[in-house]
């Protein structure tokens, strides 16, 4: 057996070029940068603000923050103490933001904060398609505002983002959970609905009927499926002004053009929500079809020790998922950036020019590529057309003699001979970066 060590199951690594691995999904790293900046212009373009928050968190933000009794907290957490410290790899972002909001006393800041974020998570899940151990997360929180406006941004900014890459074969189902009395209200009338079925319900559910019956509401099985038809809707459990805030986003939603299914059963895996609760899926992805998910989170700070609640609502999604959504499409990613200058040199005073040379370059601007170890012209040059080089400089004994090489444009197959001191200024003029 090899002793070779292996990255961790459900994780992967970014490498320059990507791969693809037993249809275990890896792009490189190029396509990761890009997919980034169109996500951060996106967010900037409706004013929200980057917010970075350490990867390890306190377990006591988690296991309150998103609920003792969800699958996150009570089966996924990577945990593990430390000088009588319990920390977790951060499962999701909206507690350890919401933490940061409270601790850094961002509500004096005045009005709204929008926030955002890129970064990874870490959930001890079942690897599959669309679902890892490590996975990244984009996302944002609106905190401060309780105003349905609040929800429908959030809303927005989401769907602008699956727009700009091209991606509007999703569905947007939306719900209200109502508030906090609403809940144990329609819990109650969960397991008085499906007392009488127990013999039908699924070991899982069954479990859950007791403690979490409307984890119930997310099952896959038929059979309960068929069952939840007559079981009684979160929506008539809840307080009319809850009704009214919905009321409110769905107009709002109905305004920005974005469409929505409203499904009574929508519930999220998450405790922490409130009235609005929403989710984006995708056929394209299979078993795992949620892009995103969101929702307001009224109660979040109280859980985590705030004395007065503070109205928020966001969203996060798998960045993961949406390479997958944008693959299924079909859509190609931007070309690789190219060097803007190969140097070959041949021999090993032009080796040494060339490893001066290659820096004074890079000085100025330009992406410059050189041989670090005396190969043949002949690996140079393919190395040279591989790399897409836009200019190829050919430099040997001769040359280094004269004081002039052959500057070769990839492009037109057409070659110059440029004074080798004056290089820079003539490679500058005509590649200058990033153009
Ligand atoms: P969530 O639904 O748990 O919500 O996760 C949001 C998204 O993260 C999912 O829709 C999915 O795309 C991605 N995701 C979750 N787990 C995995 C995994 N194991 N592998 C790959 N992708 C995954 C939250 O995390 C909430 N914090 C959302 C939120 C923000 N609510 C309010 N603000």
């Amino acid at each position: 057996m090899s002793s070779r060590l292996k990255n961790i199951t459900g994780t992967f690594d970014i490498l320059p070029a990507g791969a693809s691995r037993e249809g275990v999904h890896a792009q490189g790293a190029a396509e990761w940068r890009y997919i980034e900046h169109r996500i951060r212009s996106i967010f900037e373009r409706f004013q929200f603000e980057e917010i970075r928050t350490p990867i390890l968190e306190p377990t006591e933000l988690i296991a309150r923050g998103i609920g003792q009794l969800t699958d996150i907290v009570s089966k996924e957490m990577f945990a593990f103490e430390r000088e009588d410290t319990q920390y977790v790899l951060r499962p999701e972002l909206t507690a350890p933001v919401m933490r940061a909001y409270l601790q850094h006393r961002m509500d004096q800041l005045g009005g709204a904060q929008k926030l955002f974020y890129i970064g990874p998570c870490f959930r001890a899940e079942r690897p599959q398609k669309g679902r890892y151990r490590q996975f990244h997360q984009f996302g944002a929180e609106v905190i401060g505002v309780e105003a349905p406006m609040a929800d429908a941004e959030t809303i927005a900014v989401m769907m602008a983002i699956y727009h700009d890459f091209g991606v509007t074969n999703q569905r947007l189902r939306i719900n209200s959970l109502g508030d906090a009395a609403s809940r144990p209200r329609y819990r109650d009338a969960l397991r008085a609905y499906f007392e009488p079925f127990k013999a039908d319900l699924t070991e899982t559910s069954l479990a859950r009927l007791d403690k979490n019956p409307m984890r119930i509401l997310d099952t896959k099985n038929e059979k309960e499926r068929r069952l939840l038809d007559g079981a009684p809707r979160l929506v008539d459990f809840i307080d009319s002004e809850s009704q009214e805030h919905y009321e409110a986003v769905k107009a709002y939603l109905a305004d920005a053009g974005v469409a929505y299914i409203e499904d009574p059963f929508l519930v999220r895996g998450l405790d922490y929500y409130t009235r609005t609760a929403f989710e984006l899926e995708s056929d394209e992805l299979g078993a795992q079809s949620a892009l995103a998910g969101g929702g307001r989170y009224d109660l979040l700070a109280r859980e985590i020790g705030e004395e007065v609640g503070v109205p928020a609502v966001g969203f996060a999604a798998g960045i993961e998922r949406l390479f997958l959504a944008i693959e299924a499409l079909g859509h190609a990613f931007p070309e690789r950036s190219h060097p803007d200058v190969a140097l070959v040199a041949l021999g090993e005073a032009a080796g040494r020019w060339a490893f001066i040379q290659a820096l004074a370059l890079r000085a100025s601007g330009l992406a410059v590529s050189v041989d670090l170890q005396g190969r043949s012209m002949k690996a140079q040059m393919r190395d040279a057309n591989r790399s897409g080089a836009r200019y190829v400089v050919i430099v040997g004994d001769t040359e280094l003699a004269q004081r002039a090489a052959p500057v070769k444009h990839m492009a037109t197959g057409n070659q110059e001979s440029v004074a080798i001191d004056a290089l820079a200024p003539y490679l500058t003029s005509h590649a200058p970066q990033g153009a």
